[in-house]
């Protein structure tokens, strides 16, 4: 596949189905991103990958945390929409506007939206990424480089992705279930698995004219 059609095609999955992916091509999915470059190649992401017995387990413990109505509490701090950038804000709000006229309407786009997240995309496979706690901001740019060859990589090979804030919300499970490390930060986690043919698949996010973000000087 070329670069160019593995960057058109990526876009975020958010039903998967309940074929299993092979950690051989997890492996070789992994070992590309491993490409990307790092300052001074401090290369500082781990990859812990959950699947099978498990990832049902993070689900579940994740399902209660919602059931009880607690709160997230990601390693990365989550900030108040409204303290935002307005041109940001303005893409958001684009974004959620694009997604609700993609479904017949709005109660149809929030249901099938929240199940999504609730289930954690029913994906088979979810690649968390951490970096140490000991690191600089730099590092979390180098694992963002990281987490996006990891998903051009899965596109070549068919396979469908998503990161998420919603997969690393309650990070002492993550460190319990997945045996993490306590001075390792979770930076995100990337769903990973087919695609289902649903219509909650088929929206492609817009993008703002190139003229408005691009400046020649
Ligand atoms: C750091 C990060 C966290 C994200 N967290 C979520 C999430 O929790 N739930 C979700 O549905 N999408 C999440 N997304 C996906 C974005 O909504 C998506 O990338 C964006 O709307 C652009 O759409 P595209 O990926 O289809 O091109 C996240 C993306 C990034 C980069």
């Amino acid at each position: 596949m070329e670069l160019q059609d593995a960057i058109n095609q990526r876009h975020s999955i958010r039903q998967f189905t309940d074929k299993p992916v092979e950690k051989k091509m997890i492996t070789k999915i992994v070992e590309l991103a491993q490409r990307a470059p790092s300052w001074v190649n401090s290369q500082p992401w781990q990859v812990y990958c959950a699947m099978g017995d498990t990832l049902q387990e993070i689900k579940n413990a994740y399902r209660d945390q919602d059931i009880a109505g607690n709160q997230g509490n990601s390693d990365l701090p989550v900030m108040s929409r409204e303290d935002w950038a307005p041109q940001t804000q303005d893409n958001m709000k684009q974004w959620r506007h694009g997604i609700v006229h993609h479904f017949a309407n709005f109660d149809e786009a929030h249901e099938k939206m929240t199940n999504a997240s609730n289930t954690l995309y029913d994906s088979p496979v979810i690649l968390y990424i951490t970096i140490p706690k000991a690191s600089p901001d730099w590092s979390i740019f180098d694992a963002g480089l990281f987490a996006e060859n990891i998903m051009l990589a899965a596109t070549a090979y068919g396979l469908g992705t998503i990161p998420t804030y919603n997969s690393v919300r309650f990070p002492a499970i993550l460190h319990q279930t997945l045996d993490v490390p306590d001075d390792e930060r979770f930076i995100v986690g990337i769903s990973l698995g087919y695609s289902a043919d649903t219509t909650i698949n088929s929206y492609h996010s817009e993008r703002r004219p190139v003229n408005e973000i691009l400046h020649f000087n």
